[in-house]
């Protein structure tokens, strides 16, 4: 096992978070693999940072807030997903929406007050209570047709959306020396969490060139989790929004740190073993290995672009018109190359649709990337 120096003492608040997790070093035998660490970081029960009582959303760190999402900066962002979103109802014949990881129900609120009566009921799976219970104040002029469940049934149909929900997913860690891969995990030096590396048999399941001293992400949770909505999903069609790349982008030497990110009050930092529990944790998505995992799980992979392009082709533009300044300023946003227009992708997957959907994906007409996966 190596430890590696930089040792970062765990201080503040969310000392119960540390003890938690301090104790589940201790019992797996003092080295917890990093997707255990963030997912105990991320959504243990009451503690973690999706889990307290944190703001977690909004525009400005004076608010509490660490970061802003798609549809917290503008309602048009929901209105115009939700063409897309009517589109594949109409395409699967089917009336019901469910949405994962709804943060505070902006986009539900979107999403329902766009459709009307086309969407018969919609669903939320969140992880976390407290964000839950968020959502039910924000949903509560929608009466029955809001509802929440802890697990997925085993056979669903209708439409599926999740914004920045893939990237809350917990990733492994792995690095090259030249020779050998490791697992870099979390260990204790004394309370402090500090990063520490087993030698792992398992690099990562692809065939990039690695060069020494790369240290990258795994994703197994999240192509998991498409591959349980592919098994389960009868007819219906699902639509991911979330920053990330190809693999091969994913993958190049530019980012030989890999994507591992911490926000809080509106700041970015690369040390997710301070502060535990106050700020989030992310990584960039895969979409190759979603992708991959979607079609090997039965999906049709519909479509993959940018958001800038997916916002577009579904006709942001026209919503935009009559809009406020403020509205008007914080669509561009989304929409701007150097903002979340280019980073930011949508990828569509479609299991028992009408066959034309395939191809006529309203949000995918042009600049469609799916070549680039
Ligand atoms: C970055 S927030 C995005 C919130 C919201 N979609 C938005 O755009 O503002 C991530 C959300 O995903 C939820 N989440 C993470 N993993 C999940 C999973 N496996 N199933 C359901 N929700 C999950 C978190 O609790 C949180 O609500």
């Amino acid at each position: 096992m190596q430890h590696s120096a930089g040792v970062s003492v765990s201080t503040g608040a969310g000392p119960a978070l540390q003890r938690l997790i301090r104790q589940s070093i201790a019992r797996n035998g003092g080295w917890l693999p990093f997707d255990r660490f963030m997912a105990l970081a991320l959504y243990a029960p009451g503690l973690g940072y999706y889990t307290n009582a944190g703001r977690k959303f909004g525009m400005l760190p004076q608010t509490g807030s660490d970061f802003i999402t798609a549809p917290e900066l503008s309602p048009l962002f929901g209105a115009a997903l939700a063409r897309q979103v009517a589109q594949a109802l109409a395409a699967s014949g089917t009336n019901e929406v469910w949405e994962f990881g709804a943060g505070s129900g902006a986009l539900a609120a979107q999403l329902l007050g766009a459709l009307g009566d086309s969407v018969e009921r919609y669903t939320i799976v969140d992880l976390s209570g407290v964000l839950r219970e968020r959502q039910q104040q924000r949903l509560a002029a929608f009466g029955l047709k809001a509802r929440w469940v802890d697990e997925l049934p085993a056979e669903l149909s209708g439409v599926i959306v999740g914004n920045e929900v893939l990237d809350a997913m917990p990733v492994q860690l792995l690095r090259f020396d030249g020779t050998q891969w490791y697992e870099r995990g979390v260990a204790l030096d004394g309370d402090a969490f500090v990063w520490s590396e087993r030698p792992t048999p398992r690099p990562p399941p692809d065939d990039t060139d690695f060069p020494p001293g790369a240290l990258t992400e795994t994703h197994a949770q999240a192509e998991a989790f498409i591959a349980t909505l592919a098994e389960r999903l009868q007819r219906g069609a699902a639509f991911f929004i979330d920053y990330g790349f190809p693999r091969a982008e994913y993958r190049h030497p530019q980012r030989l740190e890999g994507t591992l990110m911490c926000h809080r009050a509106h700041q970015a930092d690369t040390n997710p073993l301070v502060d535990v529990g106050q700020k989030d944790i992310t990584a960039h998505v895969d979409f190759t290995g979603i992708a991959l995992a979607a079609q090997d799980a039965g999906f049709d992979v519909v479509g993959y672009t940018t958001q800038a392009h997916f916002l577009i082709n579904c006709g942001i533009v026209e919503l935009l018109k009559g809009a406020d300044v403020a509205t008007s300023a914080n669509t561009q946003k989304l929409l701007m190359e150097h903002e979340m227009g280019e980073l930011f992708k949508v990828i569509a997957l479609a299991k028992g649709c009408d066959e034309r959907f395939g191809h006529e994906a309203i949000g995918f007409v042009h600049g469609d990337r799916t070549h680039t996966l």
